[in-house]
């Protein structure tokens, strides 16, 4: 163990205290002081009620006519929020009421769950991730928010940064995987993408980090299960995300449906006020997730609806949806002083403050002209086609059968998801319509109009009959190549859509297996939600291409990259497993005292299955190759707040241009926790010629080699440290450098 340490958030925080002490005001400052103070002059007209009603969302229309209660409640200034209701039209509707009928005229805030496209979908965020590329992951994001604000929604439910280690658990598919370091860029670039520098223009919406906090740790992968975290793994694995959001200025968060070691996310003190408002200074609000403070009595932490009030608001629960306990519950609490009047003004001046952030008391409605222009535009189809074929990871490619040669004769197009529009879409599909979709079968009969298509579905997703696998192999043998996609429904992933089994559903292997039988070229197109276990797959099938459900554009995207208009280049950002037997299985787990070892019975291993993954995090080919050479450091050894410049060459040796993602991984060898052996700690993508050669340079704070002590203090401790350079997460070359004991 190591004695000197270093605390580097006090080093940080010096750093700020004297740049503030030196700097004038900004007149960003000085709009926040004018925000506080029409706060403070709305508070102080507000009833108990009308605060109260602030604090309370709803489930409104989409379509149909808006529920009289509804309306009668933002008439008399109790509805704070609605969600779902969408349309420049109808929120404009809406909105007008509550700005011009209601006694204080606070406009409503809109909120609705724009995840990954609003009406042009993008990849499910799982397959954004894929692509290693924040950049184009903002750009999706950023046309999301337009479209969305055009029609009149304020404030998405999204991004969704869970950390994810089991893809059992449905929502994997939302987030961005199992690794902090990579979700945190994601969110970041999400949240920047979503309300960019000032999200009250007109083509911004308000973020919402989801779901704080650990709900991707639900045991054994059923979704909303009991979550059991070290606050050391809430540091290290889970917050970081979050955190991330939290300083990339994310406007709110959503309180998770998880009991979190025995107190529920949605009535946790330690996560909602300690860390978040305490440690990080969030000064947004929180919304609960859907009914999650009425849950709190089916956790067993309240015995009734207003025991689930108060838990839910002074641990710091702002806004409730779709339950009504606070406005039940929290005057007769107060009364009986349960619950203080300066909880309630606290919420209230939360939500309050994110409302005139939007402009919404200056700018209430809506340009209905403009929804007609900004939705859906050729611009954001092309950038939905762009993003998804980056997202796109290529998983196997014996012989180069890809890509596809564009004089081919025929080809035989396969498989229940080859020309399925709605799944194309994934979960969370917005105002998405599934005939904007473009299915595979599409795609291929626009890049290759010469060539005959023989389409035959095989069977459905669900795959119970055989009935249609003789027309599949006839459609085979009647081909020169067979492209048969194969995976899951996009109901199969996303909440409340938990597996036992990774397989592929059905008797979709027996298909894929007969159809190769054929003698046919055969490539795997894989549409799914989730890694999947995919080993007869991966050990006969020449080519498997993992393409999530790539969106809108999916077909035209897939054929990009079987035709090698586009060179395939995303990675896996997440572990694909042999079987769901060796789940939890992530790349940055710590070592054990007994680390696997093959000759030896009584290591950490299994007798039926081996312990490394199928596919690894951080995996992905290309249709060129690269090679990762000549690693340098520009010290061997660098003082405690130091930094290192680390560096390798990187060739494209093959014939095409291409991309690699050059990941840089990290292990504190000793130190006084056990450390993981590895840790993602940058990472570039970058494209390069065929012969082209390239110096790709990372630089590594100490900051980036810290961690929380014995005593939860973030630290960095002396000592050696590898650092590994390579193409995944197993594929590296390393060396090491040694951290001194003191600060410069
Ligand atoms: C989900 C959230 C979502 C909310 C509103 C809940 O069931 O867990 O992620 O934002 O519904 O639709």
């Amino acid at each position: 163990m190591r004695s000197t340490r270093l605390k580097v958030g006090g080093f940080a925080l010096a750093i700020a205290v004297i740049l503030s002490l030196t700097s004038p005001p900004s007149s960003h400052s000085q709009k926040r002081e004018n925000v506080e103070a029409r706060i403070n002059a709305l508070l102080a007209r507000m009833t108990l009620a009308e605060k109260l009603g602030q604090l309370q969302q709803l489930d409104g229309e989409a379509n149909g006519n808006f529920r009289p209660e509804h309306v009668e409640m933002v008439k008399k200034g109790l509805l704070g929020s609605t969600l779902n209701v969408r349309g420049a039209q109808r929120t404009n509707q809406l909105q007008r009421i509550a700005v011009t009928e209601s006694r204080l005229k606070i406009p409503l805030i809109f909120g609705f769950d724009v995840i990954h496209g609003y009406r042009t979908i993008f990849p499910i965020p799982l397959g954004e991730a894929a692509s290693w590329d924040p950049a184009a992951v903002e750009r999706a994001a950023s046309i999301a928010a337009a479209e969305a604000r055009a029609a009149g929604v304020h404030w998405t439910f999204a991004p969704m940064v869970d950390i994810a280690r089991d893809p059992r658990w449905g929502r994997i598919a939302e987030g961005s995987g199992e690794d902090p370091y990579l979700g945190s860029l994601m969110a970041r670039a999400r949240v920047r993408g979503f309300q960019g520098s000032d999200f009250s223009a007109k083509d911004k919406v308000v973020a919402c980090a989801k779901h704080w906090v650990a709900y991707g740790a639900a045991e054994a992968g059923r979704d909303y299960n009991t979550t059991d975290v070290s606050e050391r793994s809430l540091r290290e694995v889970y917050f970081p995300p979050f955190k991330a959001a939290v300083d990339a200025g994310v406007g709110t968060f959503m309180s998770a449906f998880n009991d979190l070691n025995g107190v529920p996310s949605s009535a946790n003190p330690f996560t909602l006020t300690d860390v978040l408002r305490g440690e990080w200074k969030f000064d947004g609000f929180v919304v609960s997730d859907y009914t999650s403070v009425e849950e709190l009595i089916k956790h067993g932490v309240a015995a009734d609806g207003a025991e689930a009030a108060r838990e839910a608001l002074s641990a710091g629960v702002d806004m409730e949806m779709v339950s009504r306990l606070y406005n039940k519950h929290a005057s007769e609490l107060i009364k009986e002083r349960k619950l203080s009047q300066q909880t309630i003004d606290e919420a209230v001046r939360r939500i309050l403050r994110i409302k005139f952030r939007l402009g919404l008391f200056d700018r209430p409605y809506v340009d209905e002209a403009l929804e007609r222009t900004a939705i859906f535009n050729s611009a954001s189809v092309a950038a939905a086609r762009e993003i998804a074929a980056r997202s796109m990871v290529l998983l196997k490619n014996d012989h180069d059968v890809l890509p596809l040669d564009k004089n081919v004769r025929s080809i035989a197009l396969i498989g229940p998801l080859a020309d399925s529009r709605q799944d194309m879409l994934g979960s969370w599909t917005g105002d998405g319509k599934a005939e904007d979709a473009v299915t595979l079968l599409q795609g291929l009969k626009s890049k290759v109009p010469q060539t005959r298509i023989n389409y035959a579905k095989g069977c459905d997703i669900g795959c119970d009959k055989p009935d249609g696998f003789e027309e599949a192999l006839r459609a085979a043998r009647e081909s020169d190549v067979t492209v048969i996609a194969v995976g899951e429904s996009a109901e199969m992933s996303g909440e409340a859509a938990s597996r036992s089994s990774l397989d592929l559903p059905g008797r979709q292997l027996e298909l894929v297996k007969a159809v190769q039988a054929t003698g046919k070229p055969t490539i795997v197109v894989l549409m799914n939600g989730r890694p999947l276990t995919i080993n007869w797959l991966a050990e006969n099938t020449p080519a498997i291409l993992e393409t999530w459900f790539a969106g809108t554009q999916a077909g035209n995207a897939i054929a990009d990259v079987l035709f090698g208009d586009v060179n395939p280049g995303g990675k896996l950002p997440a572990t694909f497993p042999r079987s769901v037997g060796q789940i939890p299985l992530y790349y940055n787990h710590k070592n054990t005292g007994r680390p696997p070892d093959a000759n030896n019975k009584y290591t950490s291993k299994y007798l039926d299955v081996a312990w490394t993954p199928l596919f690894p995090f951080g995996y992905g080919l290309s249709y060129t190759q690269f090679k990762i050479t000549n690693l340098q450091l520009s010290a061997e050894r660098i003082p405690l707040n130091g930094k290192l410049t680390v560096s390798v060459d990187v060739e494209n040796t093959g014939k095409r241009v291409g991309d690699e993602v050059v990941q840089l991984y990290i292990r504190d060898t000793s130190a006084s926790v056990t450390r993981p052996v590895k840790e993602l700690k940058g990472f570039q993508r970058i494209t390069l010629q065929p012969g082209e050669k390239k110096r790709v340079e990372f630089l590594l704070t100490a900051e980036q080699l810290g961690f929380w002590d014995r005593q939860m203090r973030f630290t960095v401790e002396p000592g050696e440290f590898q650092v590994m350079v390579g193409s995944s997460s197993e594929d590296v070359i390393e060396k090491s450098f040694e951290v001194g004991s003191n600060p410069y």
